[in-house]
């Protein structure tokens, strides 16, 4: 797995999103199709609407428990 002990952070655009849940994702934070391509498992994308512009801080560890938002998990 590539995933990081830390989450991703940046100005996110409204719409509707698919974050990379598999870890393999070499645009990360969104899905490439590698879950797929590599076959790492059910580990598809996780769908999410933004509503509005604003900043976010994606998970990348892969165990926060609101996905697909960081809620510190990767700290403890
Ligand atoms: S990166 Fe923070 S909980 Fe996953």
């Amino acid at each position: 797995m590539s995933y990081q002990n830390k989450p991703t952070i940046f100005e996110e655009t409204e719409g509707i999103k698919y974050y990379c849940a598999c870890g393999e994702s070499a645009n990360k934070p969104y899905c490439d199709g590698s879950h797929e391509r590599l076959g790492v498992g059910a580990k598809s994308p996780t769908q999410f609407v933004i509503a509005e512009d604003k900043q976010v801080a994606i998970c990348d560890c892969g165990k926060t428990g609101n996905a697909p938002f960081c809620d510190g998990t990767h700290s403890k």
